[in-house]
């Protein structure tokens, strides 16, 4: 049985303020939620604070990205070991906005990749196709190849112990997200390939949809047998919408 999880990626937004008031308002809501894992991803600066008003609560932070490198003369980076730091449990890895605003190629995502396991921390890998790429039918072959590059980079076991989501980038923030059977199709592809690479440790992959995943959707696409949770953008702002998420995914991590 692969534990469900739901994560809230809250991007660019809010203060400290904010970020404290979210936090406050969902810890009573989703309070006895203990069959499930859920982590929370604010921006960098409110991490710390964020990380100790979880401390002693069943909920986790996470990061929204790392840095390529170690240590050293990288103006403006921020290490895994950092993260780990201040109490970082989980890091979102290639995200679409990073790879396409910030020109992050498959093989920087393997390096971030490589330098979250290192520092123990959970990587949640992000892929999915645009929607030109849907429309020409190379959803595999983009995914595929996305998947390929940390393959080949970490080798099968760290893969499938980590954490990797579905992201169509034409369903992020798009208020459209893919259908139950379509996020499905991808997931199993996606297990599929880490099978092929190591059949014993695939089955307990974890696998999240992200893109406008909403408290009226969360059901019917966690209820997808490969559906193992999700990855929450704008519904993670308001504490009452992800709260209502985060039941949904109840008892729907795949059986294996
Ligand atoms: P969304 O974002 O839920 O706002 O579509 C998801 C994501 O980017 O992770």
């Amino acid at each position: 049985m692969r534990r469900p999880l739901v994560m809230g990626n809250w991007k660019m937004n809010g203060g400290r303020t904010d970020a404290i008031a979210l936090v406050t308002d969902l810890l009573p809501r989703v309070h006895g939620l203990d069959d499930i894992d859920i982590v929370l991803c604010p921006p960098y600066p409110f991490l710390e604070v964020v990380s100790c008003r979880l401390r002693g609560t069943l909920l986790m932070p996470g990061a929204q990205n790392v840095s390529a490198f170690t240590r050293g003369a990288y103006t403006g980076e921020v290490a895994a070991t950092m993260l780990r730091d201040v109490g970082c449990r989980y890091v979102i890895i290639g995200h679409s906005e990073r790879r396409l605003l910030f020109g992050e190629s498959d093989s920087v995502v393997a390096d971030k990749f490589q330098q979250a396991t290192a520092a123990g921390l959970v990587p949640v890998l992000c892929v999915g196709e645009s929607a030109a790429e849907r429309a020409a039918g190379r959803t595999a072959e983009v995914v595929g190849r996305q998947l390929a590059a940390v393959l080949d980079a970490v080798g099968p076991a760290p893969l499938a112990a980590a954490v990797v989501a579905y992201e169509p980038v034409w369903a992020i923030g798009s208020g459209q997200a893919a259908s139950p059977a379509d996020a499905q199709a991808v997931h199993q592809f996606i297990r599929d390939t880490i099978s092929t690479a190591d059949p014993a440790r695939a089955p307990q992959l974890r696998i999240l949809y992200g893109g406008s995943v909403k408290a009226q959707n969360a059901q019917e696409l966690f209820s997808q047998r490969d559906v193992d949770g999700g990855l929450i953008g704008g519904a993670a702002l308001d504490a009452s919408e992800f709260a209502q998420i985060c039941k949904a995914v109840r008892g729907c991590g795949g059986a294996e």
